[in-house]
């Protein structure tokens, strides 16, 4: 007989009163108000009316450049994008395959410690041995039963302006890459950065994979890359499997170009992924005042209908130096950037790093918590969405199809002196 456990007082998201949850082996049995008493001799854990989600999604991450800002390069300190590709172009070859998996399990690590089960990793395949790919191939086999991990064929160094970069794509593609990637804004003519979308699109059609390309992130508002994007996703019936990644160009366009483009995107069926951290860190660096942030326009994007999932990027790399896979900061950034700050907007948000980013990622129906799904969630120390997000709450416990994958000690304050006598003379 399988075991039962039932993590009883759970807050879920946006339903009124407290909910028992009832795991059977690896799977959701009953998810229900005051339903354990059915049950005898399973272990029963008290969540005290924390609330309960399903897990964290990292939807755009570069796996196999974390913690690399610390390689040799010569010094530059302009804050560019572009700067940080021409920075990593030199210190790539320096890399090896194991160092790249030591690397990579160091941030798959600090992304579970913060409740992230699912992570959707960009992987630079400019490179003739492609030996990130192969790194990331075998981490993924090797970590399967601790995190689920989509890799996309990525050219960093562009699809046309690194000489052979379409075939490299789709040699990572053979490989067993589950995602095409592409960088249009970084081809050397609008016409190339046009091809390098159809060409991502042909391949994932020809593979029957998924489409996710970084996509005018650049504060030039004549990036206009996403339009064809979209069209490309509509047309080729891609749709929901097609991702436009960063989109910052749009936070420069004009409104009357914006409103238009949102109402195509919505139609086309594409996801958007805004990196909030990294892109106020890139952006605007060619601004003196007012700088941009060049984030793109959630709020907006969201209201014509648009999936929208917030993501990390980037940890400590020549693109980023800091990052910490929290995705509560990702939210944190988008709600003060974004202007998304009414009740309801806060209530909601917690969508852009959970379910949206499930979206993003084509996991499914089996992603979601109910009963006969996996069980997995995670258990965040807050008692509603609301105090999660004010507080920037931390995840304490992570469970894995049933299995306990990352757990911590609620955070308990001491009073001390000055604090009780506070606490005695205003809040008695
Ligand atoms: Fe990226």
């Amino acid at each position: 007989m399988k075991s039962i456990k039932i993590y009883k007082n759970a807050k879920l998201r946006h339903k009124p009163g407290l909910y028992d949850i009832v795991i059977e082996g690896d799977k959701f049995k009953e998810i229900a108000h005051n339903c354990k008493d059915k049950y005898n001799d399973c272990s029963v854990i008290d969540l005290e009316g924390r609330l309960v989600c399903e897990p964290y999604v990292e939807s755009h991450i570069h796996l196999d450049y974390v913690y690399t800002a610390d390689i040799p390069s010569e010094e530059t300190a302009s804050g560019t994008l572009f700067e940080a590709i021409d920075k990593w172009s030199e210190s790539k070859h320096l890399l090896t395959k194991d160092e790249i998996k030591k690397r990579a399990i160091k941030g798959i690590l600090t992304q579970v410690k913060n409740g992230v089960q699912y992570i959707r990793t960009h992987v630079d395949v400019t490179d003739p041995k492609l030996t990130a790919l192969k790194a990331m191939l075998e981490l993924k086999e090797e970590l399967k039963n601790l995190i689920y991990i989509q890799l996309i064929a990525f050219p960093q160094e562009g699809m046309y302006a690194y000489k052979g970069g379409d075939k490299l794509v789709e040699e990572a593609v053979k490989l067993g890459a589950d995602v095409v990637g592409g960088i249009p804004h970084f081809e050397f003519t609008r016409e190339d950065g046009i091809r390098s979308v159809k060409k991502a699109i042909e391949i994932a059609i020809k593979y029957d994979k998924l489409v996710d390309i970084h996509c005018d992130e650049t504060d030039d508002d004549q990036s206009r890359f996403v339009e064809i994007l979209a069209a490309e996703a509509y047309f080729s019936g891609m749709r929901e499997r097609v991702t436009a990644s960063h989109t910052c160009a749009m936070s420069s366009y004009n409104n009357a170009y914006a409103f238009k483009l949102m109402t195509k995107l919505a139609k086309s069926g594409i996801n958007c992924v805004a990196c909030p951290t990294e892109n106020t860190y890139l952006q605007g660096r060619y601004d003196t005042y007012p700088k941009r942030r060049g984030l793109t326009r959630i709020d907006e994007l969201t209201k014509a209908g648009v999936n929208v999932s917030l993501a990390q990027d980037s940890i400590s790399d020549p693109w980023y130096p800091l990052g910490n896979g929290n995705l509560m900061n990702q939210l944190d950034f988008a709600l003060h950037i974004g202007h998304l700050m009414s009740a309801e907007q806060i209530n909601k948000s917690l969508d852009y790093i959970t379910v949206n980013g499930a979206k993003t990622l084509n996991l499914g129906d089996g992603y979601s918590m109910k009963e006969g799904n996996k069980a997995s969630f995670i258990v965040i120390d807050a008692h509603s969405e609301f105090e999660a997000v004010r507080e920037r709450a931390g995840v304490i416990l992570s469970v894995r199809e049933g299995e306990t994958l990352m757990k911590k000690a609620p955070e308990k304050v001491v009073v001390d002196k000055i604090g009780e006598m506070y606490h005695n003379n205003y809040y008695r």
